[in-house]
C-alpha cells in the first residue's frame, strides 16, 4: 500500500491539497475534519509523519513543576509567580526565593513560598497553582499554545484587582485604597481579571510588546515578536516565529514565522460568541488593517484591509465555483479580497510578494 498521503491527493484540486498540507502542520480545518471522518483524508498522525508536525499533535503528556511565590487572602489563591518552570517533575531551585515570603500588611495578603508539580499535562488542570504553573510554561515558551490541556481553567482562577502593589482580592479593594493614601500613597488597578499581565511574571528579552496590558500571561511570544500597541494576544495563543502583531490573537490562535497582523485585524477565538475551530494563520502572512478572519490561513496568504472573512462567507474563485470560506481554510498562497466593483468576496492565487516584515522593526 502506498503512502496514505499521497494516495488520498491524487485527484483533489489544489485548494484542497493546499488545505490538507497545512491542515496537517497548523490544526484541523472544519472541511479536513469531516473529509477525515469520512476517511477521504489520511488522519493527523498520517500527516504529520508524512509532513512534519509543527503543532498539530497530541497534547504533551508529560510532567512540569516549579518553585514559586504564591500570595493568599486567607486561603483563596491570587496568583503564583514561578520564576524559573521546567518540563520535569524535580523542580529548578531558585535561590533567594525564600525572601519573598512574607506577610504583607498594606494588602492583607500573604506570600508563600510553594513547590508545584503537574504529573501530565494532557490532563486538565486541578487547581490555581497548576493553572499558573500551565500559564508560565507557555509563556516561557516552554510549550507552544493548544499542546497541554487548559481545560476549565477559568474555573481555577480567582477574580483580582492586579495593582501596583501586586494582586488583591476584589472586595477588598476600598480596604486597602484607604490605607494606601493614609501613607501617601496612591493605588492603581491595572484591571479586575482572572489572568493578569505577562510581563509582570514573565519578560522575555527578545520581544517588544508596547502595552504591557495587552499581553496576558499565558501568551506565548516567539523570539523577534512586535506586539504594537493595538495588539492583543490573549492565553494558550500566539506567534511561533518573528511577527508583528497589531491586531487581536484570541484564546486558542497560532500564528506562524514571519506573519503581519496589521492594525486593529482581529483573529477569531473560540471562548465566546460561538465559534468553535481554533485557528491558525501560516506563515509569511499578512492580514491587513481592520481586516478578519473567522477562518484558517496557510502559509502565504494575504486578507485584503478591511475585509471580514467568516467560515460561512460565500467566496468566488478564479474558475467561477463559488465556496464557503471554510472549504479554503488553510490552503496556502491566497488573497482573500472583496472585489470593489462587485463588493464580493474572492479569493485569487498569490503570485508576488506583500514585501515581507520590516526588518528594521524586529
Ligand atoms: C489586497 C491588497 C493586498 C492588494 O494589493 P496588491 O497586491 O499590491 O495589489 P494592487 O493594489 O497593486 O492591485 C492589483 C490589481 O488588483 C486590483 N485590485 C486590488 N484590490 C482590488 C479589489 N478589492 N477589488 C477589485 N480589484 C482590486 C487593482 O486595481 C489592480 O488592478 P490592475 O492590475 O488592473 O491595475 C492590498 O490592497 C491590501 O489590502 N493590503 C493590506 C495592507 C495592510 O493593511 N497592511 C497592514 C498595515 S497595519
Amino acid at each position: 500500500m502506498g503512502n496514505p498521503v499521497v494516495l488520498a491527493e491524487q485527484g483533489l484540486p489544489d485548494v484542497l491539497l493546499g488545505a490538507i498540507r497545512s491542515g496537517c502542520r497548523l490544526g484541523l480545518p472544519s472541511v479536513l475534519a469531516r473529509l477525515r471522518a469520512e476517511r477521504k483524508v489520511p488522519s493527523a498522525r498520517e500527516c504529520s509523519r508524512h509532513y512534519g508536525s509543527v503543532v498539530d499533535k497530541d497534547l504533551l503528556d508529560g510532567p512540569a513543576s516549579a518553585f514559586g511565590l504564591a500570595t493568599y487572602s486567607g486561603e483563596t489563591l491570587l496568583d503564583v509567580w514561578y520564576p524559573d518552570p521546567t518540563l520535569g517533575s524535580t523542580p529548578i531551585d531558585i535561590p533567594g526565593l525564600d525572601a519573598g515570603a512574607v506577610h504583607d500588611e498594606l494588602r492583607g495578603v500573604t506570600v508563600r513560598g510553594i513547590r508545584t508539580e503537574i504529573s501530565d499535562l494532557s490532563l486538565p488542570p486541578v487547581d490555581g497553582a497548576d493553572a499558573y504553573l500551565r500559564l508560565h510554561l507557555l509563556s516561557h515558551r516552554l510549550v507552544t499554545p493548544r499542546s497541554i490541556n487548559m481545560d476549565g481553567i477559568f474555573g481555577k482562577l480567582e477574580l483580582v484587582a492586579w495593582t501596583n502593589l501586586g494582586p488583591i482580592p476584589v472586595e477588598r479593594v476600598s480596604e486597602v485604597r484607604l490605607r494606601t493614601r493614609a501613607r501617601g500613597n496612591q493605588l492603581t488597578i491595572f484591571g479586575l481579571d482572572r489572568f493578569p499581565r505577562m510581563v509582570d511574571y514573565v519578560a522575555p528579552g527578545d520581544v517588544r510588546i508596547a502595552d504591557a496590558d495587552r499581553v496576558r500571561l499565558g501568551a506565548h511570544l516567539a523570539p523577534g515578536t512586535v506586539v504594537m500597541h493595538e495588539g492583543f494576544v490573549n492565553f494558550n495563543s500566539g506567534t511561533l516565529g518573528t511577527s508583528m502583531v497589531e491586531g487581536r490573537i484570541s484564546a486558542g490562535v497560532i500564528v506562524g514565522a514571519g506573519s503581519d497582523i496589521g492594525g486593529g485585524a482581529s483573529i477569531m477565538g473560540t471562548l465566546s460568541g460561538g465559534g468553535k475551530e481554533m485557528i491558525s494563520v501560516g506563515s509569511e502572512c499578512l492580514i491587513g488593517a481592520n481586516a478578519g478572519i473567522g477562518v484558517s490561513l496557510g502559509d502565504h496568504c494575504v486578507v485584503e484591509a478591511g475585509l471580514y472573512v467568516t467560515a460561512g462567507s460565500k467566496v468566488l474563485l478564479p474558475d467561477g465555483e463559488v465556496v464557503k470560506a471554510s472549504a479554503l481554510s488553510g490552503a496556502h498562497d491566497l488573497l482573500f479580497r472583496r472585489n470593489s466593483v462587485t463588493g464580493g468576496i474572492e479569493a485569487v492565487k498569490r503570485t508576488g510578494s506583500w514585501g515581507g516584515l520590516n526588518a528594521a522593526l524586529h
